[in-house]
């Protein structure tokens, strides 16, 4: 399963790539104000510092603007990924970004007949919203378990990037349906590594190691 980050801090997005642990970047508009940086400078700063996919969300609502859009942000560097919301505009513009060779995001899923109508258009990740879904008192993993036996039932080459995750076990649910892509915020990643037990026993080792009065170098 691929690492993604859902974030516009570069300072996070320094820190975690470092463990070696990130596969991409995810942003979103809101995520992109909360930075408070110029759009086009932040995203050629987040491609620098990861080699993955970098995901950057066009901002227009039809078609003629969004591919305008698109043409500027894939200019910027060869791993940028043009996000796309889910709409006719939207899947129209993914058609024709993604026949042009361009690696497409298509965002704010929310329905197993959305993520099929984003892969018939040729999209790169679709991305599905867990966290939102389950907010509402819906089954958020219900639909990437659909997602995952729709595309599997045509081999669809879409990869299913798990959005909107709020804590570890969406993580691991996803991961054991096999979807392909999990983007999380930076406090998530560093959750993964964290169990009490690690701690009370790393703490043990290193007391009676102490006791030996040995050092290793
Ligand atoms: O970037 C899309 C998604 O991950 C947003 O998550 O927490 O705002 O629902 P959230």
């Amino acid at each position: 399963m691929k690492f993604f980050i859902d974030t516009a801090d570069i300072k996070e997005i320094k820190d975690l790539a470092a463990t070696g642990m990130v596969d991409g970047v995810t942003t979103n508009p809101s995520l992109a104000a909360k930075s408070g940086k110029k759009f086009v400078d932040l995203i050629a700063e987040i491609c620098a510092i990861v080699p993955g996919p970098v995901s950057a969300e066009v901002t227009a609502l039809d078609f003629d603007t969004m591919m305008k859009e698109a043409a500027v942000l894939r200019k910027i560097a060869k791993n940028v990924t043009i996000k796309v919301p889910l709409t006719p505009d939207g899947l129209k513009t993914c058609k024709a970004l993604s026949d042009d060779g361009t690696m497409v995001n298509v965002t704010l899923c929310f329905s197993p007949a959305q993520a099929l109508l984003a892969a018939k258009a040729g999209a790169s990740f679709i991305s599905p919203f867990v966290g939102r879904l389950d907010d509402v008192g819906q089954d958020g993993m219900e639909l990437i378990d659909d997602i995952c036996t729709i595309y599997g039932n045509y081999g669809f080459n879409t990869e299913v990037l798990v959005a909107s995750i709020r804590h570890p076990m969406h993580i691991v649910e996803a991961a054991k349906i096999g979807a392909h892509v999990a983007t999380m915020p930076p406090a998530t990643l560093r959750q993964l590594f964290n169990h009490p037990l690690t701690d009370k026993g790393l703490k043990a080792f290193m007391d009676d190691w102490a006791k030996t009065g040995q050092s290793i170098l």
